[in-house]
C-alpha cells in the first residue's frame, strides 16, 4: 500500500490507564481479530503479563480501517513497554512511528508516567493525540482532566478524545482522528533498503525474528541482509506482517512495519535499535547510513543467583542460557561464594527486569534460586588513575587503592496532591536526594527531583506510596554518575565476612542498615553450642554487634539430688568445652540457604506497580 495510506502509531499511558483494553477495541472494530477469539487484553501474550495485568511486551499489530470518508488505511499499532527499565526500547518503539495516542484514565488524571511518556514522544517529534479513557465510569473530574491535557498538549479541550475500552464508545472516532492527525511515513521507496529494528525474539527454527520499521526501499524474501552495528550478514528467510500472528508476505516496503526472520542463531547479534540493510560486498561503495540512536543495553542493576542444591547448578546455567535467547539485554557470568557455592552474577536493566527473570526461571524452568539483594553498579576511581566498574561489592578493590566511588543518579518527577508535598520533601531528603523544582499542574504539584538509583531500587517507591496513601506517582530516568561518601559494609558471622551480605552504601546509612541486618540474622540463624557474634563492619571498624547466645544443654540433668560439687564440675567442663568450641567454631558456621532466602526475600515486587 502507498505510504499516504499508512499510519504508524503507539499508545502511551501510565500503568493501568487502559492501554491494552483500548487496543482490544481497535482489534475488534477493525475486524483484525474476531470477537469470539478476543480474550481480554489480547495483545499481552505472556502468561506473566495476563496474571499481573501488566504489559511487558505487547504484540505489534496491523489493522485495516475504512475511515469516516470511506478511504482504506493500514494502521500499525506497536507497543511501548512502559516501564523505565526498558526506556531505551520505548524510545526505539517511538522512533518507529509517526504518532502517539496519549491515554489518561479519566478517573485518575495525569500521572508522572503520563508526563514522562509525553516528553519522550515529543522528543521523537511525534504527532500526539490526547485521549481520556474509562469514560463509562462517568468520572467526576472529566472536564478538568481534559482541560489539563489540553494545556499540556497546547490544543483545544475539544480535541481531547473521549473513549471507553469497556463499551467501545468513542473508539471509531479516535481511529479517524489517528488517520487525520498522524502524518503518513515519509521514507524514500527508491533508496536502498533501510529498516530500524525495534524489537526481536528468538525462534528455534527461524533464528532471531527482527521486528522492523522499513524506512527506505523495500525487502524481499531471500534477500541477503546486513546488520550495521553488529556487522552480521544474514538472509531474510521469511518476511511478513503482524496479523497479529506472524503472517508471511513477499515484500515489505518503505513506511511499513513487519518482521524479518534472519536465521541468526546468536541472539546477541540482533539488537534493538540497529539498522538492517541489504548486504553490499565490501568492494561496492554504496554503503547506507545507519539510522540514528543505536546503543548497547547497559545493565545497571546486579544480583547473584545460587541454586540451593549444588546439583541444580547445571540446570540453572542451562535455564539462564535459554532465557538469554529471548532477552539479549541481561548479562550473566559465573561466580562463587563460600557459603552459597557456585552461582551466577546477573546484570539487568532494573529491578522489574530482574523480577521478570526470576519469575521466568520459576515458571518456565521450575528453579527457585537464592537471589542476593539487587544492587546498582558502582564505579571506583583508583589511585593509579584507572576507573573500575563495580557490579558487586565483592569486586571493590581494597580501600587504599580507591580515590573515590561514584554511583548512578536518576532524574525524575513526582506528581501528588498539594497536602503531601511536605512528606515528599522529607522522603527525598531521607533518601539522599533533593528536589530541583516544583510547580503546580492542574490540581496537583509536580516535584522534579534527583536521587541515587540505589535508593530507588531499595524501597523508595514503597515509601512514596505509603507517605502519600497511594496518591503520588513517579517517573524517572538514569541521569549521570556522581561521587558519594560510599563505603563497603560487611556482615561478619563468627568473625568471618559473609560475602553475599556485603553492600556498598552511604556512610551515614551504615549503622542503621548494619544494626537492622544483624538483628534480623540473630532472629533466624540457628543457634550453635557456643555463642556466635554477628557484626557489621566497615573494613576493620566494627559499627554494630550482637551475639547469638549458645544453645543451652542441661549437662547435669541426669544427676539426681543435691551433689553441688559434681554439678559445678560438669558446668565448668561445659564452659571450657564451649570456649574451645567457640574458638574452633569461629569462622566455621554453616549458614543454611533458608537463612539467605529469608534475608533476601525483602527484595520487593513493588516495581510491578511502579510503571
Ligand atoms: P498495563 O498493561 O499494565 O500498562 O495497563 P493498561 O494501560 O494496558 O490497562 P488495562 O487495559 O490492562 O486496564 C487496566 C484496568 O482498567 C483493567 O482492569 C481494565 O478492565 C480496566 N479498564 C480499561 N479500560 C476501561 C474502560 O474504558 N472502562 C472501565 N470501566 N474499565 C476499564
Amino acid at each position: 500500500m502507498e505510504q499516504s495510506r499508512i499510519r504508524n502509531f503507539v499508545i502511551i499511558a501510565h500503568v493501568d490507564h487502559g492501554k491494552s483494553t483500548l487496543a482490544d477495541r481497535f482489534l475488534e472494530l477493525t475486524r483484525t481479530v474476531e470477537r469470539r477469539q478476543l480474550r481480554e487484553q489480547f495483545l499481552d501474550q505472556m502468561d506473566l503479563e495476563r496474571e499481573r495485568g501488566i504489559t511487558i511486551k505487547m504484540q505489534p499489530v496491523r489493522m485495516a480501517w475504512k475511515s469516516a470518508e470511506g478511504e482504506e488505511y493500514i494502521l500499525n499499532l506497536i507497543d511501548t513497554p512502559g516501564h523505565v527499565d526498558f526506556s531505551y526500547e520505548v524510545s526505539r518503539s517511538l522512533a518507529a512511528v509517526e504518532g502517539a495516542v496519549l491515554l489518561v484514565d479519566a478517573s485518575q488524571g495525569i500521572q508522572a508516567q503520563t508526563l514522562a511518556n509525553y516528553h519522550l514522544a515529543k522528543r521523537e517529534g511525534l504527532a500526539i493525540l490526547g485521549a481520556v479513557s474509562k469514560i463509562d465510569l462517568r468520572p467526576q473530574y472529566l472536564k478538568e482532566i481534559r482541560d489539563e491535557m489540553a494545556a499540556l498538549l497546547h490544543s483545544p479541550s475539544e480535541n481531547i478524545a473521549q473513549v471507553s475500552g469497556k463499551t467501545g464508545e468513542g473508539v471509531a472516532e479516535l481511529l479517524d482522528a489517528i488517520v487525520n492527525k498522524v502524518p503518513p511515513p515519509k521514507g524514500n521507496p527508491s533508496q536502498p533498503f533501510r529498516a530500524l529494528i525495534f524489537d526481536s525474539y528468538f525462534d528455534p527454527y527461524k533464528g532471531v525474528i527482527a521486528y522492523v520499521r522499513v524506512v527506505d526501499g523495500s525487502v524481499r524474501k531471500d534477500d541477503t541482509l546486513y546488520l550495521l552495528a553488529t556487522k552480521t550478514k544474514n538472509s531474510a528467510i521469511e518476511i511478513g506482517i503482524f496479523a497479529p500472528e506472524l503472517k508471511p508476505t513477499d515484500a515489505l516496503h518503505a513506511g511499513e512495519i513487519g518482521y524479518i526472520a534472519t536465521g541468526i542463531k546468536e541472539p546477541g547479534s540482533v539488537r534493538v535499535g540497529d539498522t538492517i540493510t541489504r548486504f553490499v560486498p565490501p568492494s561496492a561503495t554504496a554503503a547506507v547510513e545507519p539510522l540514528p540512536g543505536y546503543r548497547d543495553p547497559q545493565p545497571m542493576v546486579f544480583a547473584s543467583l545460587f541454586s540451593p542444591q549444588a546439583d541444580d547448578f547445571p540446570m540453572l546455567k542451562d535455564a539462564l542460557g535459554k532465557l538469554k535467547l529471548n532477552d539479549a539485554s541481561f548479562t550473566f557470568s559465573h561466580t562463587r561464594q563460600e557459603m552459597l557455592g557456585q552461582g551466577f552474577r546477573i546484570g539487568c536493566l532494573g529491578t522489574l527486569h530482574l523480577e521478570i527473570i526470576k519469575e521466568r526461571l520459576r515458571r518456565e524452568y521450575g528453579i527457585e534460586p537464592v537471589i542476593t539483594l539487587p544492587s546498582v553498579k558502582y564505579r571506583a576511581m583508583l589511585q593509579n588513575g584507572e576507573t573500575a566498574e563495580i557490579p558487586t561489592p565483592q569486586e571493590l578493590p581494597p580501600i587504599h587503592e580507591i580515590k573515590s566511588i561514584e554511583e548512578p543518579w536518576v532524574k525524575g518527577a513526582m506528581l501528588a496532591p498539594p497536602e503531601y508535598v511536605g512528606s515528599l520533601m522529607m522522603l527525598l531528603q531521607g533518601s539522599h536526594g533533593r528536589a530541583t523544582h516544583t510547580e503546580t499542574m492542574g490540581r496537583e504539584i509536580l516535584i522534579s527531583f534527583e536521587l541515587p538509583l540505589a535508593e530507588i531500587i531499595v524501597d523508595f517507591y514503597d515509601k512514596l506510596k505509603s507517605v502519600t496513601r497511594g496518591y503520588a506517582s513517579l517517573a524517572y530516568e538514569i541521569a549521570d554518575w556522581r561521587p558519594g561518601d560510599l563505603v563497603k559494609t560487611e556482615i561478619l558471622v563468627a568473625g568471618r565476612p559473609v560475602d553475599a551480605f556485603s553492600r556498598i552504601m552511604p556512610r551515614s546509612s551504615v549503622e542503621s542498615w548494619g544494626r537492622a541486618t544483624i538483628e534480623k540474622l540473630k532472629g533466624i540463624l540457628p543457634r550453635e553450642s557456643f555463642p556466635v557474634p554477628i557484626q557489621a563492619a566497615i573494613g576493620t571498624q566494627i559499627v554494630a554487634r550482637v551475639t547469638i547466645p549458645a544453645l543451652k544443654k542441661d549437662v547435669t540433668g541426669h544427676l539426681y539430688g543435691g551433689d553441688r560439687t559434681r554439678k559445678m564440675k560438669l558446668w565448668k567442663k561445659q564452659q571450657k568445652g564451649k570456649k574451645k568450641l567457640a574458638e574452633l567454631g569461629m569462622g566455621k558456621i554453616e549458614i543454611p540457604p533458608s537463612v539467605f532466602f529469608e534475608i533476601f526475600k525483602a527484595s520487593s515486587s513493588a516495581e510491578y506497580r511502579s510503571k
